[in-house]
C-alpha cells in the first residue's frame, strides 16, 4: 500500500468494537488497524496544513476524575486535528461534591451534549464500562484505577514500531510497580499478543500473582532482580511507582529503590547498544529513572512517545467514530 491508501485502505469495518475499553478484547489485527493508521498520521503531524476535518461537526467529551496532563491534552489535540469540538469537564469543581451520583453525571452532561465520544479516566477499577452502558456513543479508556490504560499501550507500541519497524521477537523489559501499573498491564496484553518477548520486573512486593486476563502469558517472564531483567533486552520501560493506589509500606524508601531497581547509565549498558528507553511519564527522577537516562538522546524515546499519543488518539477516534462520518 501507499501511504495514501493507508488511509483510504486500512480497513476501519475490521474493527468490531464499539468502545475501547482494554487491549484485553482485541485482536492482533485490531491493533495493527489502529497503528497503520496512527502511523500514518504520525507522518503528518508537523504539517499543520493537515486537517482532514472528518469529525467535523462533532463533539468529543473528556471527563477526567484524576488528573492528567499528556493524556488528556493530546485527546483534546488529536480530536481538533481531526476537526471535532472538544468539551473538557473540570471534575473537581462538579456538582460531584453536591452528592450527584456518577450515573446523574453522565445522564446530565449525555443530555446536554449529545457527544459522539466520551473520553474518561476514572480510579475506579471498570468505571469506563460502567458509563459506555449508559451512553449511546464509543467511550474510550483513558485509564482505569490498575486495570487498563489503553492508548497509551497503543501509542508505546507505535513508538516501538516505528523505531525498529517490527515489534515481534523484540525483547521488552518493563520495570517497576508491576502491580499497580494499568500501564505495565495493557502493554504486558498488547506486546504478547503481537509476539514480543515480554520481561517483567519488579521487588516481589510489587510483581503480581497472576498476569492480566488477555496476556499470551507463553511471553511474559518474571525477574526480580534488574540486572537480570534488562539484559539484551531492545526496550527498558520504566514504571512511576503508583503511591495513590499502593498500600502504605510495601517500598521501604525512594533511595533504597532506586539503589536496587533505578535505572542508571551502568544498567543500560546491559540492554542491547541500540536500546531505546521509555517512560509513559509523569517520571520521578531519582526514583525509578537517573536523570542522565532519561535525557540520554541516544536512548530516551520518552518525548516521542508523548509526541506519539498524538497520533494515536487521532487513528482511536477515525476508527471509532466511523459510523458518524
Ligand atoms: N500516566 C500514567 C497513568 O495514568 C502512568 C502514571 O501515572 O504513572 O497510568
Ligand atoms: N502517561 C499518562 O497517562 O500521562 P498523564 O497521566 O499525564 O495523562
Amino acid at each position: 500500500m501507499t501511504e495514501q491508501d493507508t488511509f483510504t485502505k486500512v480497513d476501519r469495518d475490521a474493527f468490531t468494537h464499539e468502545h475501547l475499553l482494554g487491549i484485553e478484547t482485541l485482536s492482533a489485527e485490531e491493533i495493527n488497524i489502529i497503528l497503520d493508521l496512527a502511523d500514518y498520521y504520525a507522518d503528518r503531524l508537523d504539517d499543520r496544513a493537515f486537517k482532514p476535518n472528518i469529525l467535523q461537526d462533532q463533539i468529543v467529551l473528556t471527563l477526567f476524575f484524576e488528573d492528567s496532563t499528556r493524556t488528556r491534552t493530546s485527546f483534546e489535540m488529536a480530536a481538533k486535528r481531526l476537526g471535532a469540538d472538544v468539551v473538557n469537564i473540570d471534575l473537581r469543581t462538579s456538582s460531584l461534591s453536591k452528592g450527584e451520583s456518577l450515573t446523574d453525571t453522565i445522564h446530565t452532561l449525555h443530555s446536554m451534549l449529545r457527544p459522539d465520544a466520551i473520553v474518561v479516566r476514572h480510579s475506579e477499577y471498570g468505571a469506563p464500562s460502567f458509563i459506555s452502558s449508559l451512553v449511546n456513543c464509543p467511550v474510550i479508556n483513558a485509564g482505569d484505577s490498575w486495570h487498563e490504560h489503553p492508548t497509551q499501550a497503543l501509542l508505546d507500541a507505535l513508538t516501538m514500531r516505528r523505531q525498529f519497524g517490527d515489534i515481534e521477537g523484540k525483547k521488552v523489559a518493563i520495570c517497576g510497580d508491576i502491580s499497580h501499573s494499568r500501564v505495565a498491564a495493557s502493554n504486558m496484553i498488547l506486546l504478547s499478543k503481537l509476539g514480543a518477548e515480554v520481561h517483567i520486573v519488579a521487588p516481589p512486593v510489587l510483581m503480581p500473582e497472576k498476569l492480566p486476563e488477555g496476556c499470551a502469558t507463553e511471553q511474559i517472564k518474571k525477574f526480580d532482580n534488574i540486572e537480570a531483567g534488562i539484559k539484551d533486552c531492545d526496550v527498558v520501560m520504566m514504571l512511576r511507582n503508583q503511591m495513590e493506589r499502593m498500600q502504605a509500606g510495601l517500598i521501604k524508601s525512594e533511595r533504597e529503590f532506586f539503589e536496587e531497581y533505578g535505572l542508571t547509565k551502568e544498567r543500560l549498558a546491559l540492554a542491547k547498544d541500540d536500546a531505546i528507553v521509555m517512560h509513559p511519564g509523569p517520571m520521578n527522577r531519582g526514583v525509578e529513572i537517573a536523570d542522565d537516562v532519561a535525557d540520554d538522546p541516544k536512548h530516551s524515546m520518552i518525548l516521542e512517545q508523548v509526541r506519539n499519543g498524538v497520533p494515536t488518539r487521532m487513528a482511536v477516534m477515525d476508527i471509532l467514530m466511523k459510523e458518524n462520518t
